[in-house]
């Protein structure tokens, strides 16, 4: 399937109603990744010394609190819900497209909302780029991470902290020639299928994938970044419950990608800086999303990471 959708995107930033930022960090941080906490607030992963932050999104102002760094990382990539209050995180200390002592973390909230117990449940030695991450709905505590360099996944229980890798495939890998060696990002499971974003490829596709995230299908691809509108690559991406993705699309918009394949920049795009930089989206409990970003630099100033909250018109 291709994007067919030229004129509709060349109108489309319209289709956010708002766009407000809720929180920016006031020296540089990159912020990588987003999850929804059952009370609303969202929990971030940054590239800053490990550190997980928490945000609560009610009222007028809103300021990050520092929730842990996470012991033995310097950047924290993948969050993914495991149970009530309780995550999965993915960290490791960075180096240049390649991670060394990948670890997965749980951080559980259950038995006090502020102070979590935090837990290294696995060392995951022959991973080179864990990315993306998600949890198998029926089985929460096993989750499937992106190996973005290796172009395959790693499933992982959190119980017993096995690992192994349980998919690999071209699809899931950036090509050789690639600029920005990264190929699989973000993904998500719902409905029996695996989706995923590739971003040297330019790629959104989904994988069936049996209940137990131990065997896959073939390959399907959904649709390809349309590079006439932006030239940059795709990132992680958020699904809500009728199979419709927000892709952070740098280096400023959201793009909405229909189950068909149809693709529309809802949110940033064109000459807006309302979004610097996007790298996740979440959608909030009120249908809101909630968009991460990297910052950048925009005329020679330089932005740090963002919260913004973004409300669609429909
Ligand atoms: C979140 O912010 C709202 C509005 O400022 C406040 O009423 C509420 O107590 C805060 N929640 C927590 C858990 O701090
Ligand atoms: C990485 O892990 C190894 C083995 O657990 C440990 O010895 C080393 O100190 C770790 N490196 C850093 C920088 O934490
Ligand atoms: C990589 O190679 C393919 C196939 O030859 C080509 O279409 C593509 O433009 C190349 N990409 C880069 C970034 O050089
Ligand atoms: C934070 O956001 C404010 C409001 O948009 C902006 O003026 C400021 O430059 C930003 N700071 C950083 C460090 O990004």
């Amino acid at each position: 399937m291709r994007a067919y959708l030229t004129l509709a995107l060349l109108a489309s930033s319209s289709l956010a109603q708002s766009t407000v930022q809720l929180f920016n960090f006031s020296s540089y941080v990159d912020i990588e990744n987003i999850a929804l906490r059952p009370n609303g607030h969202l929990l971030l992963t940054t590239f800053d010394q490990g550190r997980l932050y928490t945000l609560n999104t009610s009222g007028r102002t809103h300021h990050a609190q520092l929730v842990a760094s996470l012991p033995g990382a310097t950047a924290l990539c993948g969050i993914t819900a495991i149970d009530h209050d309780k995550f999965a995180i993915v960290g490791g200390i960075r180096g240049s497209y390649s991670y060394t002592n990948e670890t997965l973390y749980t951080v559980d909230f259950t038995h006090n909302a502020v102070n979590p117990i935090i837990r290294t449940v696995a060392r995951i030695p022959n991973a080179v780029m864990l990315n993306g991450m998600a949890s198998l709905p029926t089985q929460p505590h096993i989750v499937l991470i992106a190996d973005s360099r290796l172009g395959c996944l790693f499933r992982v229980d959190t119980t017993t902290g096995i690992s192994k890798i349980t998919f690999r495939d071209d699809t899931l890998a950036a090509p050789t020639n690639a600029s920005i060696p990264i190929g699989i990002n973000g993904l998500k499971i719902a409905r029996g299928y695996l989706y995923f974003t590739n971003t040297a490829r330019g790629t959104f596709s989904r994988v069936p994938v049996s209940a137990d995230g131990l065997k896959f299908g073939d390959v399907e691809l959904i649709v390809s970044l349309d590079m006439s509108v932006s030239g940059d690559d795709w990132d992680d991406f958020a699904l809500d419950t009728d199979g419709v993705a927000y892709i952070a699309q740098p280096d400023n918009s959201i793009v909405r990608i229909q189950p068909d394949g149809q693709q529309i920049i809802v949110a940033g795009g064109g000459e807006t800086d309302d979004i610097i930089g996007p790298t996740s989206v979440q959608v909030g409990i009120s249908g809101v999303l909630y968009v991460t970003t990297r910052g950048g630099t925009v005329d020679g100033v330089t932005y740090s990471g963002q919260v913004v909250e973004v409300q669609l018109a429909e």
